[in-house]
């Protein structure tokens, strides 16, 4: 392929990439917004693929193609509550690739730079072995903690700041020694620092608390952009580099608004030790007595409300219980009920996770509101139904300094005249957290799967 052709191929896929994000930032737009991400990605693979350095097609088409079939019956698999366990593992891929095309390109025998350019390539590639070290453990950690198949408890190991700094400061200390290395002797700093890369990975997601899991997903989606980025420099790939930094800094952008969501600094995270054991197996210590309701007398509270509020949590997720939730508000708005859904910032286990949700369910958009847009008018509600939601509910987060949860805010579901909360048990929540609103004098408990519940409820609605 011509090289003129080639940067136009890049040019045209660096904008669909912008596009992309711009779509996928408004619901009404996010279907587009995919298309532009897939078309440019298309267009990307087949411009470096057919491009003049490329040669070696026996290895790179079969690949290629084992690489397509895995990533399509993975998607087709994946259920929309396993999603942030793919994007973790997808991360952890970056990560690998990031180190591997470090150690590839550094012992590269056609690479013969010298001087100022040698030095500026070495940093590359050894920033590019950090980040990717890094995010590779990490994001495999992060999986193990989503799935709970390793604990969400923080691992606090006694002097776990200087343990990082030791760290951080050992592997200053090697990349100088990098660095002054002649040839390829510097391959034993450089292994050495892959494996502090590594072991950092590890102790910086296991300190964080399950409560804190949503940040580290988005910080280790940005850290795959940055690892993208440094792979872009070294391979001297120019739209390797703009999509590294665009995925690199929506990445940031989205940790900060993940952390103000859950009114914790970035710092403060990123350093450890919040949020107790995630899961939903534990259960909370009983503090009284929970009033239970039928899904009949939940139909009849609807049916002789004028406003009613649902709040979706990831319950509704794992029941799928979206599509009849769409046909439930329906009934009510045309008996002229206002119905209106509250969505809090972190609620499911992805952003956006109940947007998407609900727009595949053909909710209205326009009466599915953010946190700050709602949380004032829960006391003119006469009904709130709280459907698998549970951590963004809580009233310990905003009552009780010494929760894990402590200062997120929270949807003030409580204040409504009646709150009607779908469960199957009295388990807890992600963050492994008891939630008083259970045991509230306008609480009512309605168990079971909440598909069959709100089964149930529609029954009872003459459509
Ligand atoms: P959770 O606090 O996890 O509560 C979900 C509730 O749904 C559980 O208490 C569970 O109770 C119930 N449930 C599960 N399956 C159900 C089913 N089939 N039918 C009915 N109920 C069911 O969810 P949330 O309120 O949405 O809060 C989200 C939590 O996840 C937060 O702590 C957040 O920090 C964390 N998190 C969020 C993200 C992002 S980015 N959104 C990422 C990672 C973690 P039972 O078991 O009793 O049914």
């Amino acid at each position: 392929m011509a090289n003129g052709l080639m940067t136009v191929s890049y040019i045209a896929a660096a904008i669909l990439f912008i596009l992309s994000l711009g779509g996928l930032s408004r619901q009404e737009t996010a279907r587009r917004g995919n298309f532009y991400g897939a078309l440019g990605m298309g267009i990307a693979i087949l411009a470096t693929v057919i491009g003049a350095q490329v040669t070696g097609y026996g290895l790179l088409i079969p690949a290629i193609l084992i690489g397509a079939v895995v990533g399509w019956v993975l998607a087709v698999r994946v259920e929309m509550t396993q999603m942030p366990e793919l994007v973790a593992v997808l991360h952890s891929f970056v990560g690998l690739a990031a180190t591997l095309v470090g150690y590839a390109s550094y012992l590269d025998p056609n690479m013969h730079l010298t001087g100022a350019e040698k030095t500026v390539h070495e940093v590359e590639i050894y920033l590019g072995i950090f980040i990717g070290g890094i995010t590779f453990t990490g994001s495999i950690i992060a999986f193990g903690k989503l799935r709970g198949s390793i604990s969400g408890k923080p691992l606090m190991l006694p002097g776990r700041h200087w343990i990082n700094l030791v760290g951080l400061l050992a592997a200053v200390y090697l990349g100088s020694v990098f660095l002054g290395s002649e040839g390829t002797s510097g391959l034993m700093p450089l292994i050495a620092m892959t494996v502090i890369a590594f072991l950092f990975g590890i102790h910086l997601v296991m300190s964080i608390g399950g409560a804190d899991m949503p940040v580290v997903v988005s910080m280790l989606n940005s850290y795959s952009g940055w690892a993208a980025a440094a792979t872009g420099f070294m391979l001297s790939n120019d739209l390797l580099i703009v999509t590294g930094a665009l995925v690199g800094s929506s990445g940031a952008i989205l940790s900060y608004i993940m952390c103000r969501a859950m009114n914790r600094s970035f710092i403060s995270v990123i350093l450890g030790g919040f949020g107790t054991g995630g899961g939903t197996s534990s259960t909370a210590e009983p503090q009284g007595d929970v009033v239970p309701i039928s899904a009949e007398d939940t139909a009849q509270l609807l049916s002789d409300a004028k406003e009613v509020i649902i709040v979706p949590g990831y319950g509704m997720a794992v029941a799928q219980a979206q599509g009849v939730i769409s046909e439930i508000t329906k009934r009510l708005r045309a008996k002229g009920i206002k119905v209106r859904f509250g969505i809090h910032p972190v609620a499911g286990r992805l952003p956006g996770h109940m947007n998407v949700l609900l727009a595949e369910a053909k909710v209205p958009y326009d009466i599915v509101l953010e946190m700050d847009e709602i949380n004032a008018d829960f006391p003119n509600t006469d009904a709130v139904l709280v459907v698998g939601a549970n951590d963004i509910v809580n009233p310990s987060a905003q009552d009780d300094p010494g929760s894990p949860i402590a200062g997120m805010p929270v949807l003030q579901v409580w204040k409504a005249k009646t709150v009607v909360v779908f469960k199957r048990s009295m388990a807890t929540g992600y963050a492994g957290v008891e939630n008083p609103l259970f045991y509230k004098e306008n609480t009512r408990m309605l168990f079971g799967d909440a598909k069959k519940s709100v089964d149930a409820i529609l029954a009872h609605i003459p459509g």
